[in-house]
Protein backbone atom coordinates (compact mmCIF):
# COMPACT_ATOMS: atom_id res chain seq x y z
CA UNK A 1 0.00 0.00 0.00
CA UNK A 2 1.29 3.27 -0.96
CA UNK A 3 0.49 5.94 1.53
CA UNK A 4 1.50 8.76 -0.38
CA UNK A 5 1.58 9.82 -3.74
CA UNK A 6 5.45 9.45 -4.55
CA UNK A 7 5.07 6.64 -1.75
CA UNK A 8 8.00 8.01 0.24
CA UNK A 9 10.72 6.99 -2.91
CA UNK A 10 12.97 10.00 -3.45
CA UNK A 11 11.39 12.74 -5.68
CA UNK A 12 12.90 11.96 -9.28
CA UNK A 13 13.20 13.01 -13.07
CA UNK A 14 10.39 11.16 -15.49
CA UNK A 15 9.68 11.48 -19.10
CA UNK A 16 6.72 11.77 -20.25
CA UNK A 17 5.95 10.77 -23.83
CA UNK A 18 2.77 12.69 -25.47
CA UNK A 19 2.54 14.81 -22.23
CA UNK A 20 1.49 17.74 -24.00
CA UNK A 21 -1.83 15.54 -24.59
CA UNK A 22 -5.35 15.80 -22.14
CA UNK A 23 -3.91 13.26 -19.46
CA UNK A 24 -0.60 13.94 -20.50
CA UNK A 25 -0.66 17.48 -19.64
CA UNK A 26 -2.65 17.09 -16.22
CA UNK A 27 -0.44 13.85 -15.09
CA UNK A 28 2.71 16.78 -15.34
CA UNK A 29 0.87 19.25 -13.06
CA UNK A 30 0.14 16.50 -10.45
CA UNK A 31 3.57 15.13 -10.62
CA UNK A 32 5.01 18.73 -10.46
CA UNK A 33 2.83 19.16 -7.73
CA UNK A 34 4.38 16.34 -6.25
CA UNK A 35 7.66 17.20 -6.50
CA UNK A 36 9.24 15.03 -9.59
CA UNK A 37 11.13 16.99 -11.82
CA UNK A 38 9.37 16.49 -15.43
CA UNK A 39 10.26 16.06 -19.11
CA UNK A 40 8.00 15.89 -21.54
CA UNK A 41 8.79 14.87 -25.19
CA UNK A 42 5.39 15.40 -27.64
CA UNK A 43 5.66 15.79 -31.49
CA UNK A 44 1.76 17.95 -31.04
CA UNK A 45 -0.01 15.78 -33.21
CA UNK A 46 -3.13 16.22 -30.48
CA UNK A 47 -1.08 18.00 -27.90
CA UNK A 48 -0.23 21.66 -27.23
CA UNK A 49 2.70 23.47 -26.24
CA UNK A 50 0.40 26.20 -24.82
CA UNK A 51 -1.29 23.66 -22.50
CA UNK A 52 1.97 22.77 -20.86
CA UNK A 53 3.02 26.49 -20.85
CA UNK A 54 -0.16 26.64 -18.21
CA UNK A 55 0.79 23.76 -16.32
CA UNK A 56 3.94 25.84 -15.54
CA UNK A 57 2.36 28.97 -15.13
CA UNK A 58 -0.06 26.84 -12.80
CA UNK A 59 2.73 25.07 -10.74
CA UNK A 60 4.43 28.15 -10.11
CA UNK A 61 7.08 27.81 -12.36
CA UNK A 62 9.16 30.71 -14.19
CA UNK A 63 8.41 31.28 -18.05
CA UNK A 64 9.97 29.74 -20.75
CA UNK A 65 13.49 29.93 -21.28
CA UNK A 66 14.82 28.28 -24.91
CA UNK A 67 17.63 25.83 -24.29
CA UNK A 68 18.32 25.04 -27.79
CA UNK A 69 16.24 24.61 -30.69
CA UNK A 70 13.05 22.48 -29.93
CA UNK A 71 13.96 22.53 -26.40
CA UNK A 72 12.72 24.63 -23.77
CA UNK A 73 12.33 24.82 -19.92
CA UNK A 74 11.01 26.77 -16.99
CA UNK A 75 11.75 26.08 -13.35
CA UNK A 76 11.14 27.06 -10.06
CA UNK A 77 14.01 27.82 -6.64
CA UNK A 78 12.87 24.72 -4.75
CA UNK A 79 13.72 22.78 -7.29
CA UNK A 80 10.70 21.78 -9.84
CA UNK A 81 11.15 21.84 -13.20
CA UNK A 82 9.79 21.17 -16.36
CA UNK A 83 10.95 20.51 -19.64
CA UNK A 84 9.61 20.17 -23.20
CA UNK A 85 11.16 18.91 -25.99
CA UNK A 86 9.61 18.27 -29.44
CA UNK A 87 10.54 15.02 -30.71
CA UNK A 88 8.07 11.76 -32.31
CA UNK A 89 8.45 8.81 -30.26
CA UNK A 90 9.19 6.68 -33.39
CA UNK A 91 12.47 8.68 -33.50
CA UNK A 92 15.78 7.58 -31.98
CA UNK A 93 17.33 10.77 -32.11
CA UNK A 94 14.33 12.23 -30.48
CA UNK A 95 14.22 10.11 -27.89
CA UNK A 96 18.02 10.30 -26.68
CA UNK A 97 17.72 13.61 -26.91
CA UNK A 98 14.51 13.60 -24.17
CA UNK A 99 16.74 11.15 -22.44
CA UNK A 100 20.09 13.12 -22.69
CA UNK A 101 18.20 16.37 -21.79
CA UNK A 102 20.33 18.62 -19.53
CA UNK A 103 22.09 16.56 -17.42
CA UNK A 104 20.10 13.27 -18.03
CA UNK A 105 18.99 11.51 -14.90
CA UNK A 106 15.74 10.34 -16.50
CA UNK A 107 14.68 7.36 -14.11
CA UNK A 108 10.81 6.25 -14.91
CA UNK A 109 8.85 7.18 -18.30
CA UNK A 110 5.14 7.23 -18.35
CA UNK A 111 4.12 6.45 -22.23
CA UNK A 112 1.56 8.30 -22.83
CA UNK A 113 2.38 9.42 -26.86
CA UNK A 114 0.08 7.36 -29.40
CA UNK A 115 -3.36 7.58 -31.47
CA UNK A 116 -6.54 6.67 -29.47
CA UNK A 117 -9.70 7.53 -32.18
CA UNK A 118 -11.41 4.14 -32.53
CA UNK A 119 -12.93 5.47 -36.23
CA UNK A 120 -9.89 7.04 -36.88
CA UNK A 121 -8.20 3.65 -36.37
CA UNK A 122 -10.47 1.78 -38.72
CA UNK A 123 -9.78 4.09 -41.42
CA UNK A 124 -5.72 3.90 -41.01
CA UNK A 125 -4.67 0.83 -39.45
CA UNK A 126 -1.34 1.27 -40.57
CA UNK A 127 -0.77 4.46 -39.11
CA UNK A 128 -1.68 3.51 -35.62
CA UNK A 129 0.58 0.49 -35.55
CA UNK A 130 3.27 2.78 -36.65
CA UNK A 131 3.27 5.13 -33.80
CA UNK A 132 1.45 2.76 -31.41
CA UNK A 133 3.26 -0.36 -31.43
CA UNK A 134 6.58 1.08 -33.41
CA UNK A 135 6.74 3.51 -31.13
CA UNK A 136 6.79 1.61 -27.91
CA UNK A 137 9.46 -0.52 -29.35
CA UNK A 138 11.75 2.45 -30.01
CA UNK A 139 10.94 3.76 -27.01
CA UNK A 140 11.79 0.39 -25.01
CA UNK A 141 15.09 0.88 -26.93
CA UNK A 142 16.01 3.76 -25.75
CA UNK A 143 15.16 3.16 -22.03
CA UNK A 144 17.92 0.22 -22.72
CA UNK A 145 20.44 2.98 -24.02
CA UNK A 146 19.95 4.54 -20.82
CA UNK A 147 19.63 2.33 -18.28
CA UNK A 148 15.87 3.25 -17.39
CA UNK A 149 13.52 0.07 -16.74
CA UNK A 150 10.38 1.77 -14.77
CA UNK A 151 7.60 2.16 -17.37
CA UNK A 152 3.88 3.32 -16.73
CA UNK A 153 1.80 2.57 -19.81
CA UNK A 154 -1.39 4.05 -20.82
CA UNK A 155 -3.66 1.01 -21.93
CA UNK A 156 -7.35 1.42 -21.88
CA UNK A 157 -10.81 -0.42 -20.86
CA UNK A 158 -11.34 -0.86 -24.87
CA UNK A 159 -9.31 -4.34 -24.60
CA UNK A 160 -12.43 -5.56 -22.99
CA UNK A 161 -14.12 -5.15 -25.85
CA UNK A 162 -17.98 -5.28 -26.31
CA UNK A 163 -17.75 -7.97 -22.86
CA UNK A 164 -21.14 -8.15 -20.60
CA UNK A 165 -19.14 -8.43 -17.59
CA UNK A 166 -20.16 -5.85 -15.00
CA UNK A 167 -17.70 -4.64 -13.51
CA UNK A 168 -15.24 -5.52 -15.61
CA UNK A 169 -11.90 -7.05 -13.95
CA UNK A 170 -8.24 -6.73 -14.78
CA UNK A 171 -8.82 -11.04 -15.60
CA UNK A 172 -11.84 -10.32 -18.04
CA UNK A 173 -11.02 -11.99 -21.06
CA UNK A 174 -9.17 -9.22 -23.96
CA UNK A 175 -10.97 -9.10 -27.02
CA UNK A 176 -10.31 -5.60 -28.72
CA UNK A 177 -12.85 -5.09 -31.51
CA UNK A 178 -10.97 -2.11 -33.97
CA UNK A 179 -7.50 -1.63 -34.76
CA UNK A 180 -7.07 0.90 -31.42
CA UNK A 181 -7.39 -1.82 -29.20
CA UNK A 182 -5.76 -4.18 -31.00
CA UNK A 183 -2.27 -2.21 -30.69
CA UNK A 184 -2.79 -1.78 -27.48
CA UNK A 185 -3.46 -5.34 -26.67
CA UNK A 186 -0.28 -5.79 -28.78
CA UNK A 187 1.51 -3.24 -26.48
CA UNK A 188 0.92 -4.58 -23.25
CA UNK A 189 1.96 -8.01 -24.90
CA UNK A 190 5.09 -6.88 -25.74
CA UNK A 191 5.85 -5.41 -22.05
CA UNK A 192 4.93 -8.48 -20.84
CA UNK A 193 7.41 -10.66 -22.89
CA UNK A 194 10.04 -7.24 -22.23
CA UNK A 195 9.12 -7.84 -18.22
CA UNK A 196 9.57 -11.37 -18.13
CA UNK A 197 12.72 -11.10 -20.58
CA UNK A 198 15.18 -9.73 -18.16
CA UNK A 199 15.24 -8.46 -14.49
CA UNK A 200 14.77 -5.40 -13.02
CA UNK A 201 12.10 -4.26 -15.28
CA UNK A 202 9.32 -2.43 -13.57
CA UNK A 203 6.25 -2.31 -15.61
CA UNK A 204 2.09 -1.00 -14.58
CA UNK A 205 -0.29 -0.94 -17.68
CA UNK A 206 -2.92 1.31 -16.60
CA UNK A 207 -6.41 0.35 -18.16
CA UNK A 208 -8.25 3.85 -18.44
CA UNK A 209 -12.20 3.94 -18.64
CA UNK A 210 -13.38 7.17 -19.40
CA UNK A 211 -11.13 10.29 -18.78
CA UNK A 212 -13.36 13.06 -19.10
CA UNK A 213 -13.66 17.03 -17.26
CA UNK A 214 -10.25 19.34 -16.73
CA UNK A 215 -8.01 20.79 -13.83
CA UNK A 216 -10.71 23.00 -12.04
CA UNK A 217 -8.73 26.16 -12.74
CA UNK A 218 -10.13 26.19 -16.23
CA UNK A 219 -6.56 26.73 -17.54
CA UNK A 220 -6.11 23.06 -19.00
CA UNK A 221 -8.50 20.66 -20.40
CA UNK A 222 -8.98 18.34 -23.64
CA UNK A 223 -8.74 19.78 -26.81
CA UNK A 224 -9.91 17.44 -29.48
CA UNK A 225 -9.16 18.39 -33.15
CA UNK A 226 -12.04 18.57 -35.14
CA UNK A 227 -15.46 17.26 -34.50
CA UNK A 228 -15.30 15.41 -30.91
CA UNK A 229 -15.47 11.23 -30.89
CA UNK A 230 -16.51 10.71 -27.58
CA UNK A 231 -19.62 12.44 -25.60
CA UNK A 232 -18.25 14.71 -22.69
CA UNK A 233 -16.19 16.63 -25.00
CA UNK A 234 -19.34 16.85 -27.40
CA UNK A 235 -21.63 17.70 -24.61
CA UNK A 236 -19.49 21.03 -23.55
CA UNK A 237 -19.37 21.97 -27.10
CA UNK A 238 -23.31 22.21 -27.54
CA UNK A 239 -23.20 23.74 -24.18
CA UNK A 240 -20.68 26.70 -25.66
CA UNK A 241 -23.23 26.72 -28.43
CA UNK A 242 -19.75 25.23 -31.15
CA UNK A 243 -22.74 22.32 -31.87
CA UNK A 244 -26.01 22.55 -32.76
CA UNK A 245 -27.45 19.45 -30.39
CA UNK A 246 -25.97 16.34 -28.80
CA UNK A 247 -27.29 12.88 -30.78
CA UNK A 248 -27.39 10.18 -28.23
CA UNK A 249 -26.38 6.77 -29.97
CA UNK A 250 -29.11 4.92 -28.84
CA UNK A 251 -31.96 4.68 -26.55
CA UNK A 252 -32.87 1.64 -26.75
CA UNK A 253 -30.12 -0.52 -24.79
CA UNK A 254 -31.00 -2.50 -22.52
CA UNK A 255 -30.24 -0.67 -19.32
CA UNK A 256 -32.08 1.74 -16.91
CA UNK A 257 -33.26 4.63 -19.31
CA UNK A 258 -32.02 3.12 -22.56
CA UNK A 259 -29.01 4.84 -23.11
CA UNK A 260 -25.31 3.25 -23.17
CA UNK A 261 -23.64 3.25 -19.48
CA UNK A 262 -19.90 4.43 -19.01
CA UNK A 263 -17.79 4.37 -15.90
CA UNK A 264 -16.58 8.21 -16.22
CA UNK A 265 -13.34 9.36 -13.89
CA UNK A 266 -12.28 13.08 -13.51
CA UNK A 267 -9.01 13.31 -15.01
CA UNK A 268 -7.13 14.58 -12.04
CA UNK A 269 -8.61 11.45 -10.50
CA UNK A 270 -6.50 9.72 -13.38
CA UNK A 271 -3.27 11.67 -13.15
CA UNK A 272 -3.17 11.14 -9.57
CA UNK A 273 -3.52 7.65 -10.16
CA UNK A 274 -0.14 7.54 -12.03
CA UNK A 275 1.59 9.65 -9.56
CA UNK A 276 0.51 6.81 -7.20
CA UNK A 277 1.47 3.80 -9.88
CA UNK A 278 4.89 5.61 -10.24
CA UNK A 279 5.37 5.67 -6.87
CA UNK A 280 4.54 1.62 -6.24
CA UNK A 281 6.71 0.89 -8.66
CA UNK A 282 9.81 2.93 -7.71
CA UNK A 283 9.55 1.22 -3.96
CA UNK A 284 8.24 -2.15 -4.83
CA UNK A 285 10.61 -5.10 -6.21
CA UNK A 286 10.28 -5.40 -10.10
CA UNK A 287 6.94 -6.49 -11.25
CA UNK A 288 4.63 -5.99 -13.82
CA UNK A 289 1.18 -4.39 -12.59
CA UNK A 290 -2.15 -4.23 -14.24
CA UNK A 291 -4.27 -1.79 -13.22
CA UNK A 292 -8.34 -0.77 -14.03
CA UNK A 293 -8.63 3.46 -13.11
CA UNK A 294 -12.30 3.81 -13.28
CA UNK A 295 -14.86 5.08 -10.40
CA UNK A 296 -16.63 1.82 -10.61
CA UNK A 297 -19.80 3.54 -11.28
CA UNK A 298 -21.83 3.24 -14.28
CA UNK A 299 -23.82 6.55 -15.54
CA UNK A 300 -25.89 6.54 -18.69
CA UNK A 301 -25.62 9.33 -21.49
CA UNK A 302 -29.02 10.98 -20.38
CA UNK A 303 -27.88 10.66 -16.75
CA UNK A 304 -24.55 12.67 -17.48
CA UNK A 305 -26.95 14.97 -19.97
CA UNK A 306 -28.88 15.73 -16.56
CA UNK A 307 -25.71 15.98 -14.16
CA UNK A 308 -24.24 18.77 -17.00
CA UNK A 309 -27.66 20.98 -17.03
CA UNK A 310 -28.57 20.58 -13.33
CA UNK A 311 -24.57 21.28 -12.01
CA UNK A 312 -24.04 24.34 -14.64
CA UNK A 313 -28.17 25.46 -14.41
CA UNK A 314 -28.18 24.96 -18.47
CA UNK A 315 -30.85 23.16 -20.80
CA UNK A 316 -29.21 21.72 -24.00
CA UNK A 317 -30.71 20.32 -26.88
CA UNK A 318 -30.31 16.97 -27.78
CA UNK A 319 -31.74 14.35 -29.89
CA UNK A 320 -31.77 10.44 -29.56
CA UNK A 321 -31.12 8.63 -32.70
CA UNK A 322 -29.53 5.23 -34.13
CA UNK A 323 -26.58 3.41 -32.10
CA UNK A 324 -22.64 4.11 -33.33
CA UNK A 325 -21.30 1.04 -34.56
CA UNK A 326 -18.82 -1.08 -32.41
CA UNK A 327 -20.47 0.14 -29.14
CA UNK A 328 -21.52 -1.54 -26.40
CA UNK A 329 -24.73 -1.36 -23.78
CA UNK A 330 -22.34 -1.05 -20.27
CA UNK A 331 -18.65 -0.38 -19.48
CA UNK A 332 -17.47 0.09 -16.02
CA UNK A 333 -14.61 -0.86 -14.16
CA UNK A 334 -14.23 -2.85 -11.15
CA UNK A 335 -11.39 -0.87 -9.87
CA UNK A 336 -10.87 -2.52 -6.05
CA UNK A 337 -7.28 -3.88 -7.42
CA UNK A 338 -5.80 -0.43 -8.05
CA UNK A 339 -7.40 0.49 -3.99
CA UNK A 340 -6.01 -2.58 -2.48
CA UNK A 341 -2.52 -2.26 -4.65
CA UNK A 342 -1.62 1.19 -3.85
CA UNK A 343 -4.62 2.94 -2.36
CA UNK A 344 -6.08 4.48 -5.52
CA UNK A 345 -9.74 5.37 -5.82
CA UNK A 346 -11.55 8.24 -7.88
CA UNK A 347 -12.74 10.77 -5.20
CA UNK A 348 -14.09 13.28 -7.63
CA UNK A 349 -18.03 13.34 -8.71
CA UNK A 350 -19.62 13.45 -11.75
CA UNK A 351 -20.91 16.78 -10.89
CA UNK A 352 -17.23 17.61 -10.23
CA UNK A 353 -16.67 16.52 -13.83
CA UNK A 354 -19.11 18.94 -15.21
CA UNK A 355 -18.60 21.52 -13.50
CA UNK A 356 -14.84 21.50 -14.19
CA UNK A 357 -15.23 20.68 -17.87
CA UNK A 358 -17.37 23.39 -18.39
CA UNK A 359 -15.19 25.68 -16.65
CA UNK A 360 -12.24 24.92 -19.02
CA UNK A 361 -15.11 24.88 -22.28
CA UNK A 362 -16.88 28.34 -21.30
CA UNK A 363 -13.43 29.79 -20.79
CA UNK A 364 -11.31 28.24 -24.11
CA UNK A 365 -14.46 27.84 -26.31
CA UNK A 366 -11.68 27.25 -28.90
CA UNK A 367 -9.66 25.49 -26.97
CA UNK A 368 -5.92 26.27 -26.65
CA UNK A 369 -6.34 28.04 -29.85
CA UNK A 370 -8.59 30.76 -27.70
CA UNK A 371 -5.34 31.87 -26.19
CA UNK A 372 -4.53 33.23 -30.27
CA UNK A 373 -2.74 32.08 -33.26
CA UNK A 374 -0.51 28.74 -31.52
CA UNK A 375 2.89 30.17 -31.53
CA UNK A 376 5.62 27.27 -32.85
CA UNK A 377 7.08 25.95 -29.82
CA UNK A 378 9.70 27.97 -30.86
CA UNK A 379 7.76 30.85 -30.86
CA UNK A 380 6.91 30.42 -27.22
CA UNK A 381 10.48 29.64 -26.10
CA UNK A 382 11.45 32.77 -27.83
CA UNK A 383 8.70 34.87 -26.25
CA UNK A 384 9.96 33.85 -22.79
CA UNK A 385 13.23 33.21 -22.92
CA UNK A 386 15.45 34.63 -19.95
C1 LIG B 1 -19.50 7.16 -24.33
C2 LIG B 1 -21.00 6.89 -24.45
C3 LIG B 1 -21.70 6.37 -26.68
C4 LIG B 1 -20.72 10.32 -28.34
C5 LIG B 1 -14.02 5.68 -26.09
C6 LIG B 1 -12.97 4.82 -26.69
C7 LIG B 1 -12.10 4.26 -25.61
C8 LIG B 1 -11.57 5.34 -24.69
C9 LIG B 1 -12.70 6.22 -24.19
C10 LIG B 1 -9.27 5.76 -25.34
C11 LIG B 1 -21.33 5.71 -25.35
C12 LIG B 1 -22.32 7.68 -26.23
C13 LIG B 1 -20.89 9.22 -27.53
C14 LIG B 1 -21.85 11.02 -28.81
C15 LIG B 1 -23.26 9.49 -27.61
N1 LIG B 1 -10.59 6.13 -25.35
N2 LIG B 1 -22.13 8.81 -27.16
N3 LIG B 1 -23.09 10.57 -28.43
O1 LIG B 1 -16.95 4.78 -26.67
O2 LIG B 1 -17.05 4.50 -24.14
O3 LIG B 1 -14.87 4.91 -25.26
O4 LIG B 1 -13.40 6.69 -25.33
O5 LIG B 1 -8.78 4.83 -24.76
O6 LIG B 1 -11.06 3.61 -26.25
O7 LIG B 1 -13.61 3.77 -27.35
O8 LIG B 1 -16.54 6.74 -25.12
O9 LIG B 1 -17.33 9.05 -25.10
O10 LIG B 1 -17.22 7.84 -27.32
O11 LIG B 1 -18.97 7.20 -25.65
O12 LIG B 1 -24.38 9.10 -27.27
O13 LIG B 1 -21.76 12.03 -29.56
O14 LIG B 1 -21.63 8.03 -25.05
O15 LIG B 1 -22.62 5.58 -27.42
O16 LIG B 1 -22.47 5.04 -24.82
P1 LIG B 1 -16.45 5.16 -25.33
P2 LIG B 1 -17.48 7.78 -25.86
Amino acid sequence: MIDSLTGGHSLTKVLLTGGAGFIGSHTSLALLESGHQVVVMDDFSNGSAEALRRVAELTGLGPWRQDATDHWSASAPVGGSLTLIRGDVRSQQDLDRAFQDGNGGISAVLHFAGLKAVGESMAEPLRYWDVNVTGTVRLLEAMGRHGCQTLVFSSSATLYGTTDTVPIPETAPLQPINPYGYTKAAVERMLTDVASSAPGWRIALLRYFNPVGAHPSGRIGEDPSGRPNNLFPFLCQVAAGCRQQLEVFGGDWPTGDGTGVRDYLHVMDLAEGHGRALGLLQAEPPQLLTLNLGSGQGHSVLELLRTFETTNGLTLPYAVVERRPGDSAVSVADPSQAERRMGWRTRRSLADICRDGWAWQRANPQGYRSAGPQPAPELIGAQHGS
